[in-house]
């Protein structure tokens, strides 16, 4: 057995949260040698939302050391020397297998120990696999997934085999839509197949999507809606050859990248922690039931004050804020000092070929769509208020200026009256500028 090691504070997971948490610690302050963070990746915090995007452009691609956080929100690039500058311990390429809340103490899968005084969950999601679901040939080679930096090195490698050759992209959400995009742009025949009938049913209206999907049809991309992919076929050396769909169809494929959503990684706590919503239950200073134990980022099912409701959000700005929150109220308890409750305004984004855009607040009610939303014209802008009881709750823009999309944040976060359907409308983005 490895011997133990102690620390006042860890973070287990050097993903988002993870590092601007760290970011926060130094910034509070804290002794060499208080701070470890621990991580499955063998590589220090980044900026996640790149190896979706920059990370497999065919035409200079990002590559670390250009996206470790915080450079996503405009901050200090933190390079692994930062981490030791500060004295703060990056236990990297380690993945914690047993957590055990009463004793404080962590496991890892090479049997090393790590106690500590308080704790930060910060271990993001997992994909699901179609082999979860039992889909046949599921198992092929060449059939990917996206979460982690070894991931996007094997889907880069496996576009570099496969130049010119078949893609089939497995799902209509933020991977479905980023990846169908990057892998045209690396000049492969895509064909994106999911079981809504329209793109991003998560959050897109049918309008909003039939523009994306127009968009990326005339791009060369197929879209298959209403089917889902039943089993694959693969070659004597188990290189997937085709996929099977529900609907009786084969296409042939040469890569699959599946993008069928993310699961939350709490399993390490089950039974010890308070769940609520499929994610850990926090209070408004992402502390848990357990006290002194903290979670945040994906896993954290927070009260989202705004909507005096519990949510759980997977995007990378809450990520960045919730880490931030968690350590400001973990200081501010040993100072004595309050903190604010955490008042959350939800942000998603995305972008992919010139595509770009922003959403803030939230999309119940009723959408009214504004602006040019024609995917032909030369440069598209457009976008979709909700309207519910009567005030605007959420706001989307494609192809926004920083300062229309500020507009439409401060818009959402106010909640202001709306105006008739038709007068939202004809007024499109001045409706949120003039506030
Ligand atoms: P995150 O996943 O970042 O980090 C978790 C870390 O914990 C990982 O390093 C993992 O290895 C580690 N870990 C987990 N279990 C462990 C264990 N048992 N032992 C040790 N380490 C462990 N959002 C957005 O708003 N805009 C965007 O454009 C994108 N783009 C995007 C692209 C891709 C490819 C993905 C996968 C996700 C996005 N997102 C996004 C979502 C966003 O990146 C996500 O919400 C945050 O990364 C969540 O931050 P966390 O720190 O919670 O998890
Ligand atoms: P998602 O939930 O956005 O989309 C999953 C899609 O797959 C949905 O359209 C779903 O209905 C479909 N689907 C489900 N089962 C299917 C099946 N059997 N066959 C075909 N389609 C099926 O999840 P994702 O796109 O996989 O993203 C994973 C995680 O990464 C999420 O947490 C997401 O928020 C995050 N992410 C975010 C961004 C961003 O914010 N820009 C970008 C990439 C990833």
């Amino acid at each position: 057995m490895a011997s133990g090691k102690h620390f006042k504070y860890i973070v287990l997971g050097g993903g988002v949260s993870g590092g601007y948490a760290a970011r926060e610690f130094a910034k509070q302050g804290v002794q060499p040698g208080e701070l470890a963070i621990i991580s499955k990746e063998a590589v220090a915090p980044y900026e996640r939302p790149a190896l979706s995007k920059a990370y497999l452009f065919p035409q200079s691609p990002a590559r670390l050391p250009g996206f470790h956080v915080c450079v996503g929100s405009g901050g200090e690039r933190l390079l692994p020397e930062w981490y030791s500058e500060k004295g703060i311990e990056l236990i990297l390429s380690t993945e914690i297998v047993k957590a055990d809340l009463p004793s404080k103490t962590l496991t890892s899968a090479a049997g090393a120990t790590f106690t500590y005084e308080i704790l930060l969950i910060a271990t993001g999601s997992s994909v699901i696999k179609l082999s979860d679901f039992g889909t046949q040939g599921a198992d092929s080679n060449n059939i990917l997934y996206l979460r982690e930096i070894d991931d996007a090195d094997n889907l880069y490698a496996a576009i570099q085999a496969k130049k010119g050759g078949k893609a089939v992209v497995v799902g209509g959400g933020y991977i479905g839509l980023e990846l169908s995009a990057v892998l045209k742009m690396n000049d492969l025949d895509v064909t994106m197949v999911f079981p809504e009938p329209w793109c991003m049913p998560r959050l897109f209206t049918a309008e909003i999507a039939a523009f994306y999907e127009s968009y990326y049809t005339n791009k060369g991309v197929k879209i298959l809606k209403g089917t889902i992919a039943v089993g694959f076929d693969a070659d004597a050396n188990g290189d997937v050859t085709a996929v099977k769909l529900k609907d009786g169809s084969v296409l042939e494929a040469d890569i699959v990248v599946v993008g069928v959503g993310g699961r939350p990684l709490t399993t390490l706590f089950k039974g010890q922690v308070a769940e609520e919503k499929g994610g850990i239950k926090t209070d408004a200073f992402f502390e848990t039931s357990v006290p002194g134990v903290y979670a945040v980022g994906d896993v954290a099912t927070f009260p989202m004050k705004i909507y005096n409701d519990e949510r759980r959000v997977e995007h990378v700005d809450h990520s960045r804020k919730s880490a931030e929150q968690a350590v400001k109220a973990i200081k501010g308890k040993e100072a004595g000092s309050a903190v604010e409750e955490y008042d959350y305004l939800p942000y998603f984004y995305s972008r992919s070929f010139d595509l770009s855009w922003q959403f803030y607040g939230d999309n119940v009610g009723d959408a009214i769509l504004f602006g040019d939303a024609d995917p032909g014209s030369a440069k598209p802008k457009f976008g979709s208020y909700w309207v519910k009881d009567g005030k605007c709750v959420g706001a989307f823009l494609e192809g926004g200026s920083p300062d229309e999309n500020a507009a439409i944040a401060k818009l959402a976060r106010a909640q202001l009256p709306a105006a008739s359907p038709d007068e939202l409308k004809a007024a499109g983005l001045q409706f949120a500028s003039k506030i």
